[in-house]
């Protein structure tokens, strides 16, 4: 085995030179750490979690997203982690597809978020019936509910929902007349300049979700799915899909901002576009208030291979999160 290795060794120096180093604002201290197990449990959002993870909310809806919640709850089950629904929007007139969603029982006490989307909430303030909300919570026992606020996605979709008031309108009449109590806020991909952080921060909501810019995009994803944009016609609205704000951006505004407001409760989901568990990893750490990582398409991508590969792809994000915290270290 060992000449095996060595063998190996030889084979591949020439193939082993890096050069790209990640810049990133930690130290790596080979000697002061060593290879222990570390406890990466955390409270979050009332929670405990095993490790400082959260299933971005994505699907639901289609004969696959039952298979694909499946296995991302039964994961975050097994592993302690937090998970958002992708939008339940199906769920608020009819049961019909109830068991794309209908995940509790995978995830166990850990907690899982329902999802709309900031249109829908619109509609149903306009129609007096935000009551369905706390049924639909109740039917899925969820813990709690997530709105994302995606205007630019909905302006670019045919069938786009589209808003006669500000987000920041109809979320404050949303707070007046609603009683779920657990609410999260998220973007889908583009994430929030600072006035808008600014006033989450301030909002009556457990957590932002960043969602921030440099990963999945609904406003491209969405300008891809019509013909019109590849006629052309769209051309105008293409730069759309490129603006938007990174997890990192969003990290620094909110540190200034909590130093302004030393009492600032609210606790963040850093995801969108996060490009691995190290950079979440650099992240989470910067960011002054408590915080987990957040993935979408990375946990998408093996929760379509299947279980145990999904099992396998957190597996190893836990080992890096315990390498990180055994030989990094904050400059
Ligand atoms: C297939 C798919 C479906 C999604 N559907 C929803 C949704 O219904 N509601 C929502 O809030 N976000 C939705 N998202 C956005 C994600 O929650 C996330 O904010 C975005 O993908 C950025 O994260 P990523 O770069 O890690 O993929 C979806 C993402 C994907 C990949």
């Amino acid at each position: 085995m060992s000449e095996k290795r060595k063998q190996d060794h030889l084979d591949l120096t020439f193939k082993s030179q890096v050069t790209h180093k990640i810049e990133n604002e930690f130290y790596y201290e080979p000697l002061l750490g060593s290879h222990q197990i570390r406890d990466l449990s955390t409270t979050f959002i009332g929670h405990k979690l095993k490790a400082p993870l959260w299933v971005s909310s994505m699907t639901g809806g289609t004969e696959k997203a039952k298979l694909i919640n499946k296995n991302l709850a039964r994961a975050c089950g097994k592993f302690g982690l937090g998970m958002g629904l992708g939008s339940c929007r199906s769920l608020l007139f009819s049961n019909e597809r109830i068991e794309d969603f209908d995940v509790k029982k995978e995830i166990g006490e850990f907690p899982l978020y329902a999802n709309l989307g900031i249109a829908q909430i619109s509609q149903l303030i306009s129609n007096n019936q935000l009551s369905l909300v706390d049924e639909m919570i109740k039917k899925l026992n969820a813990d709690g509910l997530i709105i994302h606020i995606n205007p630019l996605q909905e302006a670019m979709q045919e069938e786009g929902d589209f808003l006669n008031k500000t987000p920041l309108d109809i979320l404050n009449i949303f707070f007046d007349q609603n009683k779920v109590e657990n609410i999260i806020i998220k973007e889908v991909g583009q994430g929030f300049g600072p006035n808008s952080l600014k006033l989450l921060l301030e909002m009556p909501i457990k957590a932002i979700e960043l969602a921030g810019f440099g990963g999945t995009n609904f406003t491209y994803l969405e300008q891809a799915r019509h013909s019109k944009s590849e006629s052309g016609r769209k051309e105008p609205l293409k730069d759309f899909a490129h603006i938007g704000h990174t997890a990192s951006e969003m990290i620094s505004w909110i540190n200034t901002f909590i130093d302004e407001n030393k009492s600032c409760n609210k606790e963040i989901i850093i995801s969108g576009g996060v490009k691995s568990i190290l950079n979440g990893y650099f992240l989470k750490e910067r960011c002054n208030l408590n915080s987990l990582i957040g993935f979408a398409s990375p946990y998408l991508k093996y929760a379509l291979e299947g279980e145990q590969a999904l099992e396998e792809f957190i597996s190893e994000q836990i080992y890096a999160l315990n390498l990180a915290e055994n030989f990094i270290l904050r400059k």
